[in-house]
């Protein structure tokens, strides 16, 4: 964000639609703790880069209207909500709106809010209120103090659009609806929708010439005027090199070289003729505005700024602490826990080893083998944001009997990317030896779940399972 404010050294507004702190709107007890303690580092974080608003969205009330209200209290930025309303009085429990004097143009920017099951924070006093009951009014209030209108809209994509069609003073929608994708500004009447891809994972950035006109697009006549300066450009080039090559004499009876001086002088006037069309058209406040869109992919590669680095660094800290309480009280010691194998689906690399010596003996080798020692090393085997990744454990599983902490209570023989992560659950197998009870070779379905784009960009699934497949006890037939 500071490079972006280097290059063009103009005024800016940062914004972000919402769902910042928790990844779903509802979480699993288990993972409240350390779900809260990251919220609060995004919090400080966000304050340090300086961000203007950020809108209410679902999953910022993940952990009660409560735990949000004391995170907007230690905001430096606004939490924007337009119809999250106290249900006992009716007024807004965030601020609706606000206005931002960017550079000479006048901002106003709006949040929604939209919850699936509004109901459920009634006993917090709060309701929901739909967008066609409160953006009319706002709408009306702010168009006449505000150059440019935005929308921080929590809304789906559907709502999204039927409110650009029924506000043609809303100029921009920021969506943040849960899809993990970039969408380029699409433009729906005149509201230009956005969106970054969720979690962080992108940013965008939006280079706006706004215009007295307050619409979007483009004028025929500055796409022509462009094209016809290009004609130009060639024109003026051909003409000099016949001159340099021809002596005057000769070039007086070349034809082309006549045709070509003709058309230049046309060009010419037809490009004054243009500007000055523009330059009127400007005057008198017709000219649309403009914009340039960008996504910046925010690898995990790429390097913290270092006080943001300082409050990740000990947001990870925190994490892992509270980890490490929550796994004392689920039993687990520093190697591995009481959780019997037995009430797993998992048996462990162990069992395993007795049978097929060489492939164990390939895949200690492997980094796999080491997950789990990474996290040890980095101070980090209690988080749960990590943990899922580094051990033997099919995440679905867990997440269908709702309780993460489990990952805290794993036994040392599943803590590493085991054989089970890629064969499948083995204790059929193990009892029967029979390869049907088990798969050979995993499918990329499998490799991804961990090797996402954002953790692994390069991941490429022909080369890399080349470099951790066991080796065959047999001769492998084709
Ligand atoms: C008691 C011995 C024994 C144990 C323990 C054992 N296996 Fe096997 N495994 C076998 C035998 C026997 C075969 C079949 C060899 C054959 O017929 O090709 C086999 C085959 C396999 C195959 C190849 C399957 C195929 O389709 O060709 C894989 C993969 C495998 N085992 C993985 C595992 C994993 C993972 C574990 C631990 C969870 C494990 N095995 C535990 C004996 C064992
Ligand atoms: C979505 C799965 C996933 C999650 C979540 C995850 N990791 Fe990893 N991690 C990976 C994969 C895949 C690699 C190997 C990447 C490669 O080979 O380039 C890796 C590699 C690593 C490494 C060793 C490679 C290196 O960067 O030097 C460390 C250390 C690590 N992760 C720490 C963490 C920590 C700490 C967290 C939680 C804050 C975490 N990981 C969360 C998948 C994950
Ligand atoms: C990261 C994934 C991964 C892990 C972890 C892994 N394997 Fe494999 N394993 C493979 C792949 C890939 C192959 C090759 C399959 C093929 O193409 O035939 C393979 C092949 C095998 C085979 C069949 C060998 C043959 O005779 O052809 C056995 C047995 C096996 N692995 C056992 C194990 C055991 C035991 C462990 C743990 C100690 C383990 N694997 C860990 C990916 C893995
Ligand atoms: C449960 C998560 C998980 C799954 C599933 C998984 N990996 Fe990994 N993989 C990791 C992690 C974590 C690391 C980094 C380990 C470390 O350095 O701490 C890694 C490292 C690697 C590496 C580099 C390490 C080396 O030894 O060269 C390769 C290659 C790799 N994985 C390939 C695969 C392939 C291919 C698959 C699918 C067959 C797969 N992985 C499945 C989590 C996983």
């Amino acid at each position: 964000m500071e490079e972006i404010q280097k290059l063009h050294g103009l005024p800016d507004l940062t914004l972000d639609g919402g769902n910042l702190l928790f990844k779903q709107e509802r979480l699993a007890p288990g993972l409240l703790m350390q779900a809260k303690i990251t919220a609060e580092g995004i919090v400080e974080s966000y304050n340090l880069m300086g961000y203007d608003a950020v809108a209410v969205g679902r999953n910022d009330l993940a952990a009660g209207l409560g735990f949000l209200q004391d995170q907007a209290a230690a905001s430096k930025f606004t939490w924007l909500s337009a119809n999250l309303v106290s249900k006992s009085n009716g007024e807004p429990l965030f601020s609706p709106s606000l206005i931002r004097k960017v550079g000479d143009i006048s901002v106003g920017i709006i949040g929604l809010t939209d919850i699936k099951e509004a109901q459920r924070f009634q006993e917090e006093n709060a309701v929901l209120l739909p967008w066609k009951s409160v953006l009319p009014k706002l709408v009306a209030d702010l168009t006449p103090k505000c150059d440019l209108l935005i929308l921080l809209s929590n809304n789906e994509p559907k709502q999204n659009e039927e409110i650009a069609t029924s506000f043609t003073d809303i100029h921009i929608i920021i969506q943040s609806t849960p899809s993990a994708r970039n969408i380029v500004p699409q433009l729906k009447n005149n509201s230009l929708m956005a969106k970054t891809g969720k979690q962080g994972k992108y940013l965008g950035w939006m280079l706006v010439n706004w215009q007295k006109s307050k619409t979007w697009g483009h004028t025929g006549a500055v796409k022509e005027l462009a094209l016809k300066k290009q004609e130009l450009d060639g024109i003026i080039g051909r003409i000099g090199r016949l001159e340099r090559r021809e002596k005057k004499e000769d070039l007086e009876a070349n034809a082309s070289y006549q045709k070509l001086v003709v058309t230049r002088e046309q060009l010419l006037s037809e490009i004054i003729f243009l500007e000055n069309e523009l330059y009127d058209l400007k005057e008198s406040g017709q000219i649309p505005s403009t914009f340039e869109n960008n996504f910046i992919t925010l690898d995990i590669n790429l390097p913290d700024q270092p006080e943001v680095e300082k409050i990740v660094n000990l947001t990870k800290k925190r994490v892992n602490q509270v980890g490490r309480s929550q796994a004392k009280v689920a039993g687990r010691t520093v190697s591995g826990s009481l959780l019997p194998l037995e009430k797993l689906i998992f048996t462990g690399w162990q069992a395993c080893a007795e049978c097929h010596k060489d492939q164990t003996e390939f895949w200690q080798k492997t980094d796999h083998a080491e997950a789990y020692q990474s996290l040890v090393e980095q101070d980090q085997q209690f988080n749960l944001d990590c943990l899922p990744c580094h051990v033997t454990a099919e995440y679905k599983d867990i997440k269908i009997s709702g309780d993460d902490t489990v990952f805290l209570s794993l036994p040392a023989p599943l803590l590493q990317v085991g054989c089970e992560v890629c064969h499948g659950p083995g204790k059929d197998h193990v009892a029967s030896q029979k390869p049907t009870a088990i798969y050979r070779r995993p499918h990329i379905t499998i490799c991804l779940r961990c090797h996402t784009t954002e953790r692994d960009e390069m991941f490429n699934y022909t080369n890399d399972i080349e470099k951790i497949a066991c080796p065959a006890s047999l001769p492998r037939e084709e």
